[in-house]
């Protein structure tokens, strides 16, 4: 196991750059189950941390923490240098319109049009009001995921991969300093799968932007990841970049990369 680097070992310094989410010895049970054990994650400004676990294991009980929908049992969450625990609602609001969460569902508005649900978080999440600034901000994101032609079309008319497209776009077009993408790319064909991996880096790159990417797809792990977490029984058992956990001796963290999609 020589190779696995574990929590604390190379545990993010603070040196290298401004941490925008520490989550610090967190657990969380629900009734009599313990899901969160003991998970603690620096997240750096500009970093992209892909979370690998099998299912159940509490990886979206995490993020769901992050943004103050669900509360620790014990522990802190702080976000920007704030505890989230403490935020009464509208600090949450004021939270939730700097962190963009990526839902596993990716869940649209079904009566609205693609344009209708990108106008959505801009008019009532940020109050914007110039219809001229909106439209420019609608047709920039619709731009960036590759479907300005959907933009009049209700979701019903979108395949999967599309409406994960605009679920992507929804959320991007606030220009979220942080995002939280639970499993994007699940369910799609492995070109779009692919197309959105790069979208997930170009915002990285284009924004500066923070992220955790919850994924089971090993090629979006090794597209996005500029370290990789892997979660077993509530805590995080090895931590290292792309290249470092897939030639680990532990043989628990290897089976992810060998597993074939
Ligand atoms: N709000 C909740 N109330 C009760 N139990 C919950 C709640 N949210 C999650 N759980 C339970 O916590 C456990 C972890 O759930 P979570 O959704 O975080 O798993 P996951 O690692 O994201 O799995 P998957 O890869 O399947 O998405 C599950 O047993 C789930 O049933
Ligand atoms: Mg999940």
């Amino acid at each position: 196991m020589a190779e696995v680097k574990y929590k604390g070992e190379n545990a993010a310094t603070g040196h290298e750059g401004e941490i925008v989410v520490d989550i610090d010895h967190i657990s969380k049970s629900f009734g009599s189950k313990e899901v969160l054990k003991d998970i603690s994650l620096q997240l750096k400004k500009g970093e992209n941390i892909v979370v690998l676990g099998k299912s159940g294991q509490g990886k979206s009980v995490t993020i769901q923490c992050i943004v103050g929908l669900l509360t620790p049992d014990n522990g802190t969450v702080k976000v920007f240098g704030d505890d989230v625990a403490g935020m009464d609602e509208d600090e949450l609001k004021k939270l939730r319109t700097r962190v963009g969460f990526l839902f596993q569902s990716g869940a649209l508005y079904d009566s609205m049009t693609v344009r209708e649900n990108l106008e959505f978080p801009l008019t009532r999440v940020l109050k914007m009001a110039d219809k001229a600034e909106i439209d420019t901000r609608v047709e920039e994101v619709l731009e960036g995921v590759g479907l300005m032609d959907a933009v009049d079309k209700m979701p019903s008319d979108l395949s999967g991969g599309m409406r994960k497209r605009v679920g992507l776009a929804r959320t991007l077009i606030v220009k979220p300093e942080i995002m939280l993408y639970d499993e994007p790319t699940t369910g799609l064909d492995p070109i779009t799968s692919r197309e959105i991996s790069e979208l997930i880096l170009n915002m990285q790159k284009k924004y500066q932007t923070s992220s955790i990417i919850i994924t089971h797809d090993m090629e979006c792990a090794k597209i996005t990841a500029d370290r990789v977490v892997v979660m077993r029984d509530g805590t995080y058992i090895a931590e290292g970049n792309f290249d470092e956990l897939q030639h680990s001796d532990d043989e628990f963290v290897r089976s992810f990369f060998t597993e074939t999609k």
